[in-house]
């Protein structure tokens, strides 16, 4: 694999900054979670898997970051890279937001920000998979111009596999 630089952890965009975990993200990243399918978390466990990003990232030198709203101050959720499905060389754009933030524009801007993280890095590609269902993400990838490459089945449904070449 070629040598890549460690991605910037700290993003900023006109309405947002993104900046690396905090154990103390732990009580938010909970309660996203259990937005998420309505089981609750266990904070201290939470707070594990944050120190188990953390860990990966030394590794790995990609990261998902947490999204703060500049004006307000709060937390909206967060966005960044995984390898998930595919490869480090060629790793996934990944982000989640509160339901409450949905909407405004936040999850495009935010992934913009990332798309120039990884190029800052020096890789050449980025992936994306989504569920077939899932309008809105399709939509947010379709604006940062990915496009569609396959659809796999899996056990749970259908799978877009979408790319995008970087500058
Ligand atoms: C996917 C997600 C991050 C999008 O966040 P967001 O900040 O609302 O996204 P944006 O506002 O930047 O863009 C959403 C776009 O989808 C569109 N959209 C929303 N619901 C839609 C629907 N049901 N059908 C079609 N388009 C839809 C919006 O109109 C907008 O497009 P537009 O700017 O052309 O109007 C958010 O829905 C989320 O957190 N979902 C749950 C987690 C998730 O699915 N993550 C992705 C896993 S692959």
């Amino acid at each position: 694999m070629p040598d890549y630089e460690t991605m910037p952890f700290h993003l900023e965009t006109e309405r947002l900054l993104l900046r690396p975990w905090d154990p103390s993200d732990a009580s938010w990243f909970a309660e996203l979670l259990a937005e998420r399918d309505g089981e609750p978390r266990e904070v201290e466990r939470i707070r594990t898997a944050i120190t188990e990003l953390l860990d990966a990232t030394a590794t790995t030198g990609i990261a998902l970051l947490p999204i703060l709203r500049r004006a307000e101050g709060d937390v909206i959720g967060y966005c960044g890279l995984i390898i998930g499905r595919a490869t480090l060389d060629e790793p996934e754009i990944a982000y989640e937001l509160f339901r409450h933030a949905h909407g405004r524009g936040y999850a495009t801007e935010a992934a913009a920000a990332v798309l120039g993280a990884a190029a800052a890095t020096g890789r050449t590609r980025l992936w994306s998979t989504v569920g077939t269902w899932n309008a809105p993400s399709l939509r947010v990838l379709e604006k940062l111009e990915f496009t569609r490459d396959r659809v796999t089945r899996e056990p749970n449904g259908e799978v877009a596999w979408l790319t995008r070449p970087l500058p």
